[in-house]
């Protein structure tokens, strides 16, 4: 039974949503040729705190960091170092949470450094693209598996592959929640979506095989064909008639 958020509730999870947004675009301005991820995650970290937000990452399951910073192969929940530095051509996607008054709002972007070759380009677009076509017409009513039928229908046609390892979430007091929202799957399938219900809508995407690989370290999964692949994702809220994209 998955309960919709009360109108008190959304508006806490919107502010969240808001810092969590505005800490991606000031990350976003220091993406450059020799940055560390180290030294982006402190800077997420001071500016959430800076907001009177916490960064939800930072401590959870262990995880060590305030985002998670992906380059390249590696897809999804990189650990920040000070000696991984951004060189040119490299994709970074960088996920991060933010916990407001109780809330949580999670959103993702995939950013590139320098001259990154038309290929790569067009992989991190289809990505962005993925997830509105992800949300074309889903509305209170809809099936959480319109959502996973479109996204997957979406990248497929342009020959990149969708992960299966991992998924979309539902949102609230806990940063995962149900329902999950897979980016693969059939129209009409899993639960019904309802007005009020907040969740994160976030394609991972493979230029090459779906296959995956999880590091040593625990966290990184990374392509196992070393090919790029690429993030996106935003936290949205259900409505009667259409969803609102909280996190953009
Ligand atoms: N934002 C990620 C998600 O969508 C969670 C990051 S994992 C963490 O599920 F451990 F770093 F928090
Ligand atoms: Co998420």
């Amino acid at each position: 039974m998955i309960k919709p958020k009360t109108e008190k509730e959304i508006e806490i999870i919107r502010q969240a949503c808001r810092i969590t947004k505005d800490t991606l675009d000031e990350i976003e301005k220091h993406i450059k040729v020799g940055v560390s991820t180290k030294e982006l995650d402190k800077i997420a970290h001071d500016y959430i705190i800076s907001r009177g937000a916490r960064p939800s990452c930072l401590g959870y399951c262990g995880f060590p960091a305030s985002i998670c910073a992906s380059i390249n192969d590696e897809i999804v929940h990189g650990i920040p170092k000070a000696n991984r530095r951004l060189k040119d051509g490299d994709i970074i996607s960088v996920d991060l949470v933010v916990e407001y008054h109780g809330y949580n709002g999670d959103a993702a972007r995939t950013f590139l450094v320098g001259n990154v070759s038309a290929e790569v380009r067009q992989l991190v677009e289809v990505t962005k693209q993925s997830f509105f076509e992800g949300i074309k017409n889903i509305k209170g009513g809809s099936f959480v598996g319109d959502i996973s039928h479109q996204v997957q229908t979406y990248v497929e046609k342009h020959g990149y592959s969708i992960v299966r390892e991992l998924v979309g979430h539902g949102i609230g007091r806990e940063m995962h929640e149900d329902p999950e929202v897979p980016n693969f799957g059939a129209m009409g399938a899993g639960p019904k979506l309802k007005s009020g219900m907040t969740i994160c809508v976030e394609p991972m995407v493979n230029m090459g095989d779906k296959h995956v690989k999880f590091m040593a370290d625990g966290w990184t999964c990374c392509t196992r064909d070393g090919l790029p692949a690429a993030h996106y994702e935003n936290t949205i809220l259900i409505k009667d008639d259409g969803v609102e994209i909280l996190t953009m």
